[in-house]
């Protein structure tokens, strides 16, 4: 608890340009949970360099997202908005709960598993132990709920498991965090295989849409998006591509599946995918202007990062002088 409010944590890798799927899947929440949460949101730049990246798109490419996060809404005054790198507290308790992890328990994730095959040329240990970094993520605030998707259940579950296995050794050490998931039906596909997520790394780009896409390019995209052979927009489980699309425009209005389906009876699929595409160009429009606003003011930007990272070490500080005492090691001089 920070100041009577419960404690939120979340964080997303800056290792792309972040997608509509992230936007309306996580980021468009954020802001509404900030108002009932004590909120940290990270770009988590530890957690990148699992895979090789290049340094200065790395740096651009997490500036991006630190900038898109308040462009989003989220007021950097209340939300703690910072670069994990620069809280050195990640790495050090995420060594210190590597102790406290089995390989066994690493075996198991499914995302170590899917990675490893995709990067079979670089299996390195980091990608092994990117969990436990994200349970020292977690835990260093003591974070009660985490917003996170069903593909980072499982981490979740292994943050649980570490925090009781901690607190069972040392006493009540860690909160231990219960996760957060959306509302259902948040969960957008790639426009080219309706049955995979929409991934930042989709090595094709008609796949996903950025960010900041331009209008053109949003709505270029959606008119090329795979669709199903039945001709009619039907909210089904046999139409996953359209189902896909009912969902993003239901994300973007806040109208109901059957109200969609009733706006569309008798229409076509072109006549749809271009209503989507304006649509979802119209939501994105508002963020990519304050985007690029904010993109000028450097100093504004620079004055939250300093600010907001001293805030966050002054939190994981607290944390990490607590563990390092249960653990043994000496105390400070000062
Ligand atoms: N692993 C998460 C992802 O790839 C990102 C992440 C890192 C995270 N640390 C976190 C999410 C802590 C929530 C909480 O999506």
């Amino acid at each position: 608890m920070i100041d009577n409010k419960k404690v939120l944590f979340s964080g997303m890798q800056a290792t792309g340009t972040i997608t509509l799927g992230n936007y309306l899947g996580a980021l468009k929440n954020w802001v509404t949970l900030s108002d009932e949460y004590e909120c940290f949101y990270s770009v988590v730049d530890l957690h990148s360099i699992t895979v090789r990246q290049d340094p200065a798109e790395l740096r651009k490419r997490a500036r991006n997202l630190l900038t898109l996060y308040i462009a989003a809404g989220l007021d950097p005054k209340k939300n703690c908005i910072y670069y994990q790198s620069h809280v050195s507290g990640h790495a050090e308790l995420g060594w210190i709960l590597d102790c406290f992890t089995y390989m066994g328990e690493l075996n198991r994730m499914t995302q170590f598993k899917d990675k490893s095959a995709k990067h079979a040329d670089n299996i390195n240990a980091g990608l092994y132990t990117y969990p436990v970094l994200m349970a020292a993520d977690i835990l260093l605030f003591q974070a009660d709920v985490v917003p996170v998707g069903k593909d980072q259940l499982q981490h979740l579950e292994i943050t649980r498991d570490i925090a009781e296995r901690f607190n069972n050794i040392y006493g009540d050490v860690f909160t231990i965090p219960e996760p957060y998931l959306g509302k259902a039906g948040a969960k957008i596909m790639s426009l080219q295989d309706p049955t995979k997520k929409m991934s930042k790394s989709d090595e094709n780009a008609n796949a996903s849409i950025f960010l900041l896409d331009d209008t053109d390019t949003i709505i270029r995209k959606f008119k090329r998006a795979v669709t199903d052979s039945e001709a009619c927009i039907r909210y089904c489980d046999e139409q996953p591509g359209i189902h896909n699309l009912i969902d993003i425009y239901s994300a973007c209005t806040s109208k109901t599946p059957e109200e969609i389906v009733a706006e569309f009876e008798g229409k076509g699929y072109g006549d749809f995918k271009l209503a989507v595409g304006e649509t979802v160009a119209n939501t994105l429009k508002p963020v990519q202007d304050r985007f690029y606003e904010l993109q000028s003011e450097k100093a504004y930007i620079d004055g939250i990062i300093k600010e907001n990272a001293e805030k966050a070490n002054y939190y994981a500080t607290k944390t990490l002088r607590k563990v390092q005492k249960k653990v043994g090691f000496p105390e400070r001089i000062r």
